[in-house]
Protein backbone atom coordinates (compact mmCIF):
# COMPACT_ATOMS: atom_id res chain seq x y z
CA UNK A 1 0.00 0.00 0.00
CA UNK A 2 1.08 3.37 -0.72
CA UNK A 3 2.09 5.02 2.96
CA UNK A 4 0.85 8.30 3.91
CA UNK A 5 4.09 10.35 3.14
CA UNK A 6 7.01 9.38 1.37
CA UNK A 7 9.87 8.19 3.75
CA UNK A 8 12.97 11.16 3.79
CA UNK A 9 15.14 9.92 1.36
CA UNK A 10 17.78 7.83 3.21
CA UNK A 11 21.09 9.27 4.66
CA UNK A 12 23.14 10.72 1.75
CA UNK A 13 26.45 10.30 3.91
CA UNK A 14 25.59 6.39 3.49
CA UNK A 15 25.05 6.55 0.02
CA UNK A 16 27.58 4.55 -1.73
CA UNK A 17 26.45 5.79 -5.42
CA UNK A 18 25.79 9.56 -5.16
CA UNK A 19 24.17 10.57 -8.42
CA UNK A 20 23.67 14.24 -9.56
CA UNK A 21 21.13 13.58 -12.24
CA UNK A 22 19.75 12.22 -15.29
CA UNK A 23 22.48 13.49 -17.90
CA UNK A 24 20.43 11.56 -21.13
CA UNK A 25 18.00 9.34 -22.43
CA UNK A 26 19.21 7.47 -25.55
CA UNK A 27 16.89 6.21 -28.01
CA UNK A 28 17.24 4.01 -31.00
CA UNK A 29 14.76 4.52 -33.56
CA UNK A 30 14.10 4.14 -37.18
CA UNK A 31 15.21 7.38 -38.26
CA UNK A 32 16.65 9.74 -35.96
CA UNK A 33 16.68 12.65 -38.40
CA UNK A 34 12.79 12.43 -38.62
CA UNK A 35 12.56 11.36 -34.86
CA UNK A 36 14.82 14.38 -33.99
CA UNK A 37 12.24 16.71 -35.85
CA UNK A 38 9.10 15.18 -33.98
CA UNK A 39 10.79 15.81 -30.71
CA UNK A 40 11.03 19.33 -32.14
CA UNK A 41 8.00 19.87 -33.63
CA UNK A 42 5.72 18.17 -31.35
CA UNK A 43 7.27 18.35 -27.63
CA UNK A 44 9.23 22.21 -28.55
CA UNK A 45 12.73 20.41 -28.09
CA UNK A 46 16.20 22.49 -29.49
CA UNK A 47 18.24 21.53 -32.01
CA UNK A 48 21.62 20.74 -29.74
CA UNK A 49 24.28 18.19 -31.06
CA UNK A 50 24.77 15.98 -33.63
CA UNK A 51 27.37 12.81 -34.79
CA UNK A 52 27.25 10.80 -37.54
CA UNK A 53 29.15 10.58 -40.81
CA UNK A 54 30.03 14.19 -41.03
CA UNK A 55 31.66 13.92 -37.77
CA UNK A 56 33.58 10.49 -38.95
CA UNK A 57 31.08 7.80 -37.88
CA UNK A 58 30.61 5.20 -40.15
CA UNK A 59 27.65 2.92 -38.93
CA UNK A 60 25.59 5.38 -37.02
CA UNK A 61 23.91 8.65 -36.67
CA UNK A 62 23.01 10.52 -33.59
CA UNK A 63 20.83 13.90 -33.33
CA UNK A 64 20.49 15.32 -29.62
CA UNK A 65 17.78 17.50 -29.04
CA UNK A 66 17.63 19.32 -25.58
CA UNK A 67 15.02 21.39 -23.64
CA UNK A 68 15.88 23.24 -20.09
CA UNK A 69 17.76 20.04 -18.84
CA UNK A 70 16.45 17.02 -20.63
CA UNK A 71 18.70 16.07 -23.00
CA UNK A 72 18.10 13.23 -25.73
CA UNK A 73 20.10 11.30 -28.11
CA UNK A 74 18.05 9.86 -31.17
CA UNK A 75 19.94 6.99 -32.67
CA UNK A 76 19.75 4.79 -36.03
CA UNK A 77 21.92 2.46 -37.63
CA UNK A 78 23.19 3.53 -41.39
CA UNK A 79 24.06 0.10 -42.61
CA UNK A 80 22.97 -3.48 -41.64
CA UNK A 81 23.55 -5.83 -38.96
CA UNK A 82 24.61 -3.45 -36.27
CA UNK A 83 23.68 -3.59 -32.71
CA UNK A 84 21.69 -0.21 -32.87
CA UNK A 85 19.59 -1.84 -35.66
CA UNK A 86 19.17 -5.62 -33.99
CA UNK A 87 17.85 -3.87 -31.13
CA UNK A 88 15.24 -1.47 -33.62
CA UNK A 89 14.41 -4.65 -35.24
CA UNK A 90 13.39 -6.17 -31.88
CA UNK A 91 11.93 -3.92 -29.98
CA UNK A 92 10.69 -0.78 -31.96
CA UNK A 93 11.74 2.75 -30.96
CA UNK A 94 12.67 2.65 -27.52
CA UNK A 95 15.38 3.39 -24.69
CA UNK A 96 18.61 2.01 -24.94
CA UNK A 97 20.33 4.32 -22.50
CA UNK A 98 19.21 6.26 -19.21
CA UNK A 99 22.45 7.88 -18.66
CA UNK A 100 23.46 9.29 -14.82
CA UNK A 101 25.29 12.27 -14.15
CA UNK A 102 28.06 11.23 -12.15
CA UNK A 103 30.90 12.97 -10.42
CA UNK A 104 33.21 9.83 -10.76
CA UNK A 105 32.10 7.46 -13.68
CA UNK A 106 35.14 4.68 -13.07
CA UNK A 107 33.89 4.94 -9.04
CA UNK A 108 30.14 4.04 -10.03
CA UNK A 109 30.96 1.51 -12.49
CA UNK A 110 33.35 -0.26 -10.14
CA UNK A 111 31.47 -0.14 -7.82
CA UNK A 112 28.31 -1.44 -9.07
CA UNK A 113 30.08 -4.32 -11.36
CA UNK A 114 31.73 -5.07 -7.44
CA UNK A 115 27.98 -5.50 -6.07
CA UNK A 116 26.62 -7.41 -9.00
CA UNK A 117 26.39 -5.76 -11.70
CA UNK A 118 26.99 -6.75 -15.46
CA UNK A 119 29.07 -4.89 -17.87
CA UNK A 120 28.12 -3.07 -21.02
CA UNK A 121 31.14 -0.47 -21.42
CA UNK A 122 33.99 -0.53 -19.19
CA UNK A 123 35.52 2.71 -18.34
CA UNK A 124 36.40 5.22 -21.76
CA UNK A 125 38.13 8.34 -21.78
CA UNK A 126 36.78 10.12 -24.68
CA UNK A 127 38.29 13.82 -25.52
CA UNK A 128 38.25 16.66 -27.47
CA UNK A 129 39.39 20.55 -27.82
CA UNK A 130 37.06 21.08 -24.91
CA UNK A 131 38.34 18.49 -22.33
CA UNK A 132 37.36 14.75 -21.28
CA UNK A 133 34.44 13.16 -20.39
CA UNK A 134 34.75 9.60 -18.76
CA UNK A 135 31.60 7.25 -19.26
CA UNK A 136 31.06 3.40 -18.32
CA UNK A 137 27.94 1.04 -18.46
CA UNK A 138 26.04 -1.47 -16.80
CA UNK A 139 22.84 -3.54 -17.98
CA UNK A 140 20.21 -3.07 -16.27
CA UNK A 141 16.58 -4.86 -17.26
CA UNK A 142 16.23 -5.96 -20.86
CA UNK A 143 18.63 -4.62 -22.97
CA UNK A 144 18.49 -0.99 -21.14
CA UNK A 145 21.75 0.21 -19.83
CA UNK A 146 22.54 2.67 -17.53
CA UNK A 147 25.92 4.10 -18.27
CA UNK A 148 27.63 7.00 -15.93
CA UNK A 149 28.22 10.04 -17.31
CA UNK A 150 31.44 11.84 -15.46
CA UNK A 151 31.85 15.47 -17.33
CA UNK A 152 33.57 17.58 -14.74
CA UNK A 153 36.55 18.34 -17.19
CA UNK A 154 34.49 18.83 -19.95
CA UNK A 155 33.26 22.48 -21.38
CA UNK A 156 32.17 20.89 -24.55
CA UNK A 157 28.57 21.01 -25.76
CA UNK A 158 27.88 17.79 -25.35
CA UNK A 159 30.05 15.04 -25.41
CA UNK A 160 33.23 14.52 -27.35
CA UNK A 161 32.75 13.09 -30.85
CA UNK A 162 29.66 15.37 -30.78
CA UNK A 163 29.44 19.13 -32.88
CA UNK A 164 26.97 21.49 -32.08
CA UNK A 165 23.45 21.04 -34.46
CA UNK A 166 22.28 24.23 -35.16
CA UNK A 167 19.21 24.62 -37.36
CA UNK A 168 18.69 28.40 -38.08
CA UNK A 169 15.72 28.27 -39.80
CA UNK A 170 13.68 26.22 -37.37
CA UNK A 171 13.56 26.15 -33.90
CA UNK A 172 10.34 25.53 -32.82
CA UNK A 173 9.40 27.23 -29.25
CA UNK A 174 9.66 25.24 -26.26
CA UNK A 175 7.02 24.16 -24.20
CA UNK A 176 7.98 24.26 -20.81
CA UNK A 177 9.41 20.45 -20.19
CA UNK A 178 12.15 21.11 -17.40
CA UNK A 179 13.43 18.08 -16.23
CA UNK A 180 13.09 14.34 -16.14
CA UNK A 181 10.50 13.56 -13.00
CA UNK A 182 11.14 9.59 -13.28
CA UNK A 183 11.24 6.69 -15.34
CA UNK A 184 9.44 3.88 -15.14
CA UNK A 185 10.62 0.40 -16.50
CA UNK A 186 8.37 -2.42 -17.27
CA UNK A 187 9.63 -5.77 -16.57
CA UNK A 188 8.67 -9.26 -16.77
CA UNK A 189 5.98 -11.69 -13.96
CA UNK A 190 7.90 -12.21 -10.69
CA UNK A 191 10.23 -10.11 -11.65
CA UNK A 192 9.52 -6.71 -9.81
CA UNK A 193 11.39 -7.82 -6.94
CA UNK A 194 14.20 -9.05 -8.39
CA UNK A 195 15.05 -5.50 -10.01
CA UNK A 196 14.44 -3.68 -6.80
CA UNK A 197 17.17 -5.63 -5.19
CA UNK A 198 19.49 -4.91 -8.41
CA UNK A 199 18.81 -1.13 -7.34
CA UNK A 200 19.33 -1.48 -3.57
CA UNK A 201 22.17 -3.68 -3.94
CA UNK A 202 23.86 -2.20 -6.90
CA UNK A 203 23.07 1.37 -7.25
CA UNK A 204 22.20 1.71 -3.20
CA UNK A 205 18.80 3.09 -4.24
CA UNK A 206 15.77 2.55 -1.93
CA UNK A 207 12.20 1.41 -2.00
CA UNK A 208 10.24 4.40 -1.42
CA UNK A 209 6.93 3.43 -2.28
CA UNK A 210 5.10 -0.06 -3.25
CA UNK A 211 1.62 -0.72 -4.82
CA UNK A 212 -0.35 -3.78 -5.31
CA UNK A 213 -2.23 -5.22 -7.31
CA UNK A 214 -5.36 -3.72 -4.84
CA UNK A 215 -3.93 -0.83 -5.41
CA UNK A 216 -3.63 -0.85 -9.58
CA UNK A 217 -6.32 -2.79 -11.11
CA UNK A 218 -9.39 -2.46 -12.31
CA UNK A 219 -12.15 -5.12 -13.48
CA UNK A 220 -9.89 -6.67 -16.63
CA UNK A 221 -6.55 -5.73 -15.72
CA UNK A 222 -3.71 -5.75 -13.00
CA UNK A 223 -0.37 -4.87 -12.28
CA UNK A 224 2.35 -4.62 -9.15
CA UNK A 225 4.85 -1.22 -9.08
CA UNK A 226 7.49 -0.47 -6.20
CA UNK A 227 9.31 2.84 -6.76
CA UNK A 228 13.15 2.94 -6.61
CA UNK A 229 14.61 6.20 -5.75
CA UNK A 230 18.50 7.47 -5.21
CA UNK A 231 19.58 8.80 -2.41
CA UNK A 232 19.09 12.65 -3.00
CA UNK A 233 15.68 11.80 -5.01
CA UNK A 234 17.11 13.44 -8.19
CA UNK A 235 16.84 9.89 -9.65
CA UNK A 236 13.30 7.65 -9.37
CA UNK A 237 12.13 4.63 -11.18
CA UNK A 238 9.13 3.00 -10.50
CA UNK A 239 9.65 -0.87 -11.87
CA UNK A 240 6.12 -2.25 -12.88
CA UNK A 241 5.60 -6.43 -13.78
CA UNK A 242 2.08 -7.73 -14.23
CA UNK A 243 -0.25 -9.38 -12.59
CA UNK A 244 -3.01 -11.98 -13.13
CA UNK A 245 -6.35 -9.96 -14.20
CA UNK A 246 -9.28 -11.45 -16.62
CA UNK A 247 -7.66 -9.64 -19.53
CA UNK A 248 -4.22 -8.69 -20.59
CA UNK A 249 -2.72 -5.90 -18.58
CA UNK A 250 -1.33 -2.97 -20.47
CA UNK A 251 2.23 -4.07 -18.86
CA UNK A 252 1.92 -7.48 -20.81
CA UNK A 253 1.04 -5.44 -23.65
CA UNK A 254 4.40 -4.07 -23.24
CA UNK A 255 6.27 -6.57 -22.58
CA UNK A 256 4.33 -8.62 -25.74
CA UNK A 257 5.37 -5.80 -28.29
CA UNK A 258 8.44 -4.13 -26.69
CA UNK A 259 9.85 -8.08 -27.00
CA UNK A 260 11.29 -8.01 -23.43
CA UNK A 261 12.03 -5.62 -20.48
CA UNK A 262 12.41 -1.86 -20.90
CA UNK A 263 11.18 1.58 -20.15
CA UNK A 264 7.50 2.35 -20.20
CA UNK A 265 7.44 5.65 -19.78
CA UNK A 266 9.17 8.88 -19.35
CA UNK A 267 8.26 11.24 -16.88
CA UNK A 268 8.72 14.92 -17.84
CA UNK A 269 7.93 17.98 -15.62
CA UNK A 270 6.86 21.66 -16.15
CA UNK A 271 5.32 24.64 -13.72
CA UNK A 272 2.44 25.12 -15.92
CA UNK A 273 0.41 22.04 -17.25
CA UNK A 274 -2.44 23.85 -18.23
CA UNK A 275 -0.10 25.51 -20.77
CA UNK A 276 2.09 23.11 -21.94
CA UNK A 277 -0.73 20.26 -22.25
CA UNK A 278 -2.53 22.88 -24.71
CA UNK A 279 0.89 23.52 -26.29
CA UNK A 280 1.51 20.03 -26.64
CA UNK A 281 -1.49 19.23 -28.52
CA UNK A 282 -2.04 22.42 -30.48
CA UNK A 283 1.40 20.79 -31.98
CA UNK A 284 0.00 17.28 -32.56
CA UNK A 285 0.58 15.13 -29.16
CA UNK A 286 -1.89 13.11 -28.40
CA UNK A 287 -2.86 11.63 -24.98
CA UNK A 288 -4.73 9.31 -23.06
CA UNK A 289 -8.52 10.69 -22.38
CA UNK A 290 -10.20 9.55 -18.85
CA UNK A 291 -14.42 10.14 -18.81
CA UNK A 292 -15.78 13.62 -18.21
CA UNK A 293 -17.16 11.78 -15.29
CA UNK A 294 -13.47 11.81 -13.34
CA UNK A 295 -14.04 15.41 -12.59
CA UNK A 296 -17.30 15.34 -11.21
CA UNK A 297 -15.71 14.00 -8.18
CA UNK A 298 -12.19 15.46 -8.44
CA UNK A 299 -12.89 18.44 -6.24
CA UNK A 300 -14.46 15.71 -3.39
CA UNK A 301 -11.18 13.87 -4.07
CA UNK A 302 -8.18 16.49 -3.80
CA UNK A 303 -9.86 19.48 -1.97
CA UNK A 304 -9.42 22.88 -3.02
CA UNK A 305 -6.45 23.27 -5.45
CA UNK A 306 -4.87 26.53 -7.67
CA UNK A 307 -6.02 25.34 -11.01
CA UNK A 308 -9.62 26.23 -12.23
CA UNK A 309 -11.00 22.46 -12.82
CA UNK A 310 -12.73 23.48 -16.26
CA UNK A 311 -8.97 23.83 -18.09
CA UNK A 312 -8.23 20.49 -16.42
CA UNK A 313 -11.67 18.75 -17.45
CA UNK A 314 -10.97 20.10 -21.21
CA UNK A 315 -7.20 19.20 -21.66
CA UNK A 316 -8.16 15.49 -19.51
CA UNK A 317 -5.28 17.00 -17.15
CA UNK A 318 -5.70 14.64 -13.88
CA UNK A 319 -5.21 15.68 -10.30
CA UNK A 320 -4.11 13.64 -6.94
CA UNK A 321 -2.97 14.85 -3.54
CA UNK A 322 -1.04 13.18 -1.10
CA UNK A 323 0.04 14.52 2.68
CA UNK A 324 2.57 16.90 1.17
CA UNK A 325 0.63 18.47 -1.18
CA UNK A 326 -1.20 17.89 -4.65
CA UNK A 327 0.35 16.84 -8.70
CA UNK A 328 -0.76 17.28 -11.77
CA UNK A 329 -0.61 14.83 -14.25
CA UNK A 330 -1.59 13.56 -17.85
CA UNK A 331 -0.09 10.32 -20.03
CA UNK A 332 0.37 10.48 -23.87
CA UNK A 333 -0.23 7.95 -26.23
CA UNK A 334 2.41 5.79 -27.03
CA UNK A 335 4.75 7.52 -29.57
CA UNK A 336 5.81 4.55 -31.74
CA UNK A 337 4.03 2.23 -33.89
CA UNK A 338 3.97 -0.03 -31.02
CA UNK A 339 2.17 0.14 -27.93
CA UNK A 340 4.92 0.65 -26.04
CA UNK A 341 6.57 3.72 -24.82
CA UNK A 342 5.09 7.21 -23.74
CA UNK A 343 5.51 9.98 -22.14
CA UNK A 344 3.97 11.91 -18.48
CA UNK A 345 3.62 15.33 -18.40
CA UNK A 346 3.72 16.54 -14.60
CA UNK A 347 3.44 19.52 -12.15
CA UNK A 348 4.17 18.67 -8.22
CA UNK A 349 2.84 21.30 -6.11
CA UNK A 350 4.69 19.69 -2.78
CA UNK A 351 3.43 16.11 -3.79
CA UNK A 352 5.64 13.71 -4.03
CA UNK A 353 4.13 10.52 -4.60
CA UNK A 354 2.72 8.93 -8.56
CA UNK A 355 -0.82 9.79 -8.76
CA UNK A 356 -2.18 6.16 -6.96
CA UNK A 357 -5.59 8.34 -6.90
CA UNK A 358 -5.48 8.21 -10.55
CA UNK A 359 -4.36 4.77 -11.43
CA UNK A 360 -8.04 3.53 -11.84
CA UNK A 361 -9.27 5.87 -14.56
CA UNK A 362 -6.35 5.95 -16.21
CA UNK A 363 -6.13 2.19 -16.59
CA UNK A 364 -9.61 2.13 -17.94
CA UNK A 365 -8.64 4.63 -20.23
CA UNK A 366 -5.86 2.62 -21.33
CA UNK A 367 -8.31 -0.48 -21.45
CA UNK A 368 -10.08 1.27 -24.10
CA UNK A 369 -7.11 2.01 -26.25
CA UNK A 370 -6.32 -1.53 -26.09
CA UNK A 371 -9.75 -2.81 -26.91
CA UNK A 372 -9.32 -0.37 -30.08
CA UNK A 373 -5.81 -2.00 -30.97
CA UNK A 374 -7.70 -5.34 -30.32
CA UNK A 375 -5.13 -5.89 -27.59
CA UNK A 376 -7.45 -6.31 -24.68
CA UNK A 377 -8.26 -10.20 -24.59
FE1 LIG B 1 4.76 8.06 -14.01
Amino acid sequence: METSTIPKIHDEAKDFMPINGTDYIELYVGNSKQAAHYYKTAFGFQSFAYAGLRTGLKDHESYVVIQDKIRLILTSPLKSGTEIGKHIDKHGDGVKVVALWVDDATYAYETAISKGATSYMAPKVEEDEHGKVVRAGIYTYGETVHIFVERKDYKGTFLPGFVKWETPDYNPAATGLKYVDHMVGNVGWDRMNHWVEFYEEVMGFVNILSFDDNDISTEYTALMSKVMSNGNGRIKFPINEPAEGKKKSQVEEYLDFYEGEGVQHIAVATDDIIKTVRDLRSRGVEFLRVPATYYDAVTDRVGKIDEDIAPLRELGILVDRDDEGYLLQIFTKPVEPRPTMFFEIIQRKGAQSFGKGNFKALFEAIEREQELRGTLH
